[in-house]
C-alpha cells in the first residue's frame, strides 16, 4: 500500500460544515451543521401572512383603545372611589381602571412586536464567522448592506397596515405618562399666602389649647401657637396647621433691632412662623441669650431680635412675622394675615 493510498483510504475524510467548521466523518463531535431551513405556513401562503399581519394590527389598535381608556378612566373616577372586584376585594376604581389599561396597552404592543417578528419576520438562520472587533471599512458597509436588508425583511415598508397601527400605538402609550404629570400640579397659586390667621383671631398656646395672654410668655421661654377655631379633628387640620404654626418668644423691647417687628411685637412679644423657609422643617430651638432660633433640618439660623433674618445656613429668607396685639378680653390676638407666603423660598414670593 502506497504512502498515498494512506491518506486516502485511512484517514478521515473532512469536508465544509455549513458554519465554516471543519467536519470530521464518524467524528461525534463533529458540528453537524444548521438544520436545513423549515418554511412557516406565512411564508408560503399569502393568505395565512394576512392573517398574521391581521392579528398584529389588532393588538397594536387594541393597545391604543386601552391607552384611551386610561386617560378615560383617569378623568372619569374620582380618587377615593372603592368598588369590590373579586378576588381581589375592595380596591380603588381609579388604581383598578389605571393598572388594568396600562397594563393591557403595554401587553398588546409587546404581543404584536413578537407575533410579527415570529410570524412575517424572516426567520432564516445564518451563520458568521467570528471575526476582529475592529471593523474594516468593507465590514461596516456590509453591515449597513445587513441593517437594510434586515428592514426590508421586517417588511416594514410593505405591510403598511402594521407599520401604521404600530407607530399608532406607540405614539399613544406615552400619553399615559404624560396625563399623570397632571398630578404634580396645581401649583400653589395664592395657598401659600394665604393661612388661617386673620385680624382678632386669638392665639392658641398648642400645649394647653387655651388662648394666650401676655403674661403667659415669659421672657426665655419658647411658646408655640395656632389661631383659634383650629382643632386637631378638622379633616385639613395638618395642612393648615403646616402653614399657620407660631413661634411666641418675649424679647426685651430694647433688644429688637428691627423697627418693623417692633411696631409688630405687643411688649417685647414677637410672633414668628415656625415653618423654615428652606424646605419647611418646623423650627423648635431657641438660644435666649442671643435670640438666635435653630432648624434642627439643615441648620439655618435665624436671629429673632433682628426681623428673623438669616444668619446662618441654607434658609433664603426670614421667617415671616404675624403682627400681633391684645383684644378686650387680655389675649393675644393676631391683626392681620402674614403679609408674605410662609414656608419654603423655592416656591414664588411676591
Ligand atoms: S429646612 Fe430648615 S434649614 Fe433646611
Amino acid at each position: 500500500m502506497s504512502s498515498q493510498d494512506i491518506s486516502e483510504e485511512n484517514l478521515p475524510s473532512e469536508q465544509g460544515s455549513a458554519h465554516g467548521a471543519v467536519e470530521v466523518a464518524d467524528d461525534p463531535f463533529a458540528d453537524p451543521g444548521l438544520p436545513a431551513h423549515k418554511p412557516r405556513i406565512q411564508d408560503i401562503d399569502e393568505k395565512a401572512a394576512r392573517r398574521s399581519e391581521r392579528t398584529v394590527a389588532f393588538l397594536f389598535t387594541l393597545s391604543m383603545l386601552a391607552t384611551i381608556g386610561f386617560i378615560a378612566s383617569y378623568v372619569a373616577f374620582p380618587v377615593d372611589k372603592i368598588v369590590y372586584i373579586w378576588p381581589l376585594g375592595h380596591v380603588s376604581a381609579l388604581n383598578f381602571a389605571l393598572g388594568t389599561t396600562l397594563g393591557v396597552a403595554l401587553f398588546c404592543i409587546g404581543a404584536g412586536a413578537v407575533h410579527w417578528a415570529r410570524t412575517l419576520m424572516s426567520d432564516v438562520e445564518v451563520a458568521d464567522e467570528r471575526h476582529p472587533i475592529a471593523a474594516e471599512p468593507e465590514v461596516k458597509a456590509k453591515v449597513m448592506a445587513d441593517f437594510r436588508a434586515g428592514a426590508e425583511e421586517s417588511q416594514l415598508g410593505r405591510r403598511k397596515l402594521i407599520r401604521n397601527t404600530m407607530f399608532g400605538a406607540l405614539a399613544l402609550v406615552p400619553l399615559s405618562g404624560v396625563v399623570l404629570l397632571r398630578d404634580l400640579g396645581p401649583l400653589p397659586e395664592d395657598k401659600l399666602r394665604k393661612t388661617l390667621w386673620a385680624k382678632g383671631k386669638q392665639l392658641i398656646n398648642m400645649n394647653t389649647n387655651e388662648p394666650l395672654r401676655p403674661e403667659d410668655v415669659a421672657i426665655g421661654s419658647l411658646t408655640f401657637a395656632m389661631p383659634e377655631g383650629l382643632t386637631e379633628e378638622d379633616h385639613n387640620f395638618n395642612n393648615e396647621i403646616a402653614k399657620a404654626a407660631l413661634m411666641i418668644v418675649r424679647i426685651q423691647p430694647a433688644d429688637i433691632k428691627d423697627k418693623r417687628e417692633l411696631e409688630w411685637s405687643h411688649e417685647g412679644i414677637v410672633a414668628f412662623s415656625k415653618i423654615c423657609t428652606h424646605v419647611g422643617c418646623p423650627i423648635s430651638l431657641y438660644e435666649q441669650q442671643t435670640h438666635h432660633v435653630l432648624c434642627p433640618c439643615h441648620q439655618s439660623t435665624f436671629d429673632l431680635s433682628d426681623g428673623a433674618k438669616v444668619i446662618f445656613g441654607p434658609a433664603g429668607h426670614a421667617l415671616p412675622q404675624l403682627q400681633i396685639g391684645v383684644n378686650d378680653e387680655g389675649y393675644l390676638e393676631a391683626l392681620g394675615d402674614f403679609e408674605e407666603p410662609v414656608g419654603p423660598s423655592f416656591f414664588e414670593r411676591g
